[in-house]
């Protein structure tokens, strides 16, 4: 699907297509196939509006495999990208059609809250899934005409089944808004990046001005930046001033300073450092706990770090986030605070020490 990368330590929206086998948008469907659709969706569900269960989205997937007039003519096979193509959206639920080819996949993913459902309307396609305990994933092979349905929670890894190319219908509840990509690792799935679904792209894809889509486009438009108080910086603003105060290290200037006595403060996440790896030495302290370890006053402190000439290296992953923290520690009063310039992705650029988070255990 369309999608746009955002990363909450990162750079802000950048393009990105999950997975290595790529992902396109197919061309326009006309407007009288729209109707179409939406007259056989409005058929097989009611209501119109609100959010629908998993069994009326596979009514909805089924329904749509099985009158292939609605889209056999509009299906095309790439085998160098995933190819898609969106059906119908309505403020109750949208309605994908995807071609799959030998090899292709998704990555494991959710559907950022949405329930949903999809249903093989050509060739067979392979689901692996978290099952509901957790960390125990399982399999199952879906031949044409075989259809499953899940709620919000599933997280799943969608292949082709083998043999020929296949087809397949998508329906989820509410609307895909965001979709959620995760890596398997020896702790479980660890969510990775979190996608926001872009709105429609002109009279592409979801048939242009006048679709349910591009009305809650508009409407959402209307929330715009001119809703905030005049006076809020913006992010980038905000990035800009922190910044102002630091004396940024890039890696192997960190490294340099951890050699005469500068502490290194690791505030990602878990299943970031799960992800990423470790550098060792380095201090893990929460974002959310930061302040109230490292303020002198704060009966939470770290004796050993609290103080006012702790040479404190803040890291993060991408050298973003840190910043933010950084400049809030010298805010409290620790003047030699500072951040590492491209967070933990430039330390294992610049081949300095890292381990694998895995060696905790
Ligand atoms: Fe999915």
């Amino acid at each position: 699907m369309s999608l746009a990368t955002v990363r909450p330590d990162g750079a802000g929206a950048q393009r990105q297509v999950p997975g290595g086998a790529g992902l396109t948008q197919g061309r326009g469907v006309s407007p009288e196939r729209q109707r179409a659709v939406a007259e056989v969706l409005h058929g097989l569900v009611r209501p119109r509006a609100g959010r629908l269960s998993p069994a009326q989205l596979r009514s909805v997937t089924l329904g749509i495999a099985g009158r292939g007039e609605l889209w056999a003519d509009l299906v095309v096979h790439d085998p160098d990208v995933r190819w898609y193509l969106p059906l119908h959206r309505s403020d109750a639920c949208d309605v994908w059609l995807l071609a799959w080819e030998r090899g292709q996949d998704t990555d494991w993913h959710d559907h950022g809250g949405s329930s949903g459902s999809f249903a093989v309307a050509e060739g067979s396609l392979a689901e692996q899934y978290r099952a509901a305990s957790g960390r125990r994933l399982g399999r199952r092979m879906l031949d044409t005409g075989a259809a499953v349905s899940f709620g919000p929670a599933h997280v799943h890894n969608v292949e082709h089944g083998g043999g020929g190319p296949a087809t397949s219908i998508h329906a989820y509840s509410p609307p895909l808004m965001a979709m959620t990509y995760y890596r398997p690792t020896g702790f479980g799935l660890i969510a990775t990046v979190t996608m926001a679904i872009d709105g429609p792209e002109g009279d592409r894809g979801r048939g242009g001005a006048d679709t349910a889509l591009a009305r809650a486009t508009a409407s959402v438009a209307g929330l715009s930046s001119d809703a905030l108080p005049a006076d809020a910086p913006g992010i980038d603003e905000l990035m800009a001033e922190a910044r102002s105060g630091l004396a940024r290290l890039r890696p192997e200037a960190a490294f340099a300073a951890l050699t005469d006595g500068a502490v290194l403060v690791d505030i990602r996440p878990l299943e970031q450092r799960i992800v990423e790896g470790e550098v060792p030495g380095a201090i893990v302290i929460g974002r959310n706990v930061l302040e109230w370890r490292l303020d002198p006053r704060s009966e939470a402190r770290i004796p050993a770090l609290a103080r006012a000439d702790a040479r404190i290296v803040v890291m993060c992953s991408q050298g973003y986030a840190s910043s933010l923290a950084a400049a809030t520690l010298r805010r409290i009063g620790l003047r030699e605070a500072t951040d590492l310039d491209g967070g933990f992705q430039a330390w294992k650029a610049a081949s300095l020490p890292t381990r694998p988070a895995e060696s905790l255990r």
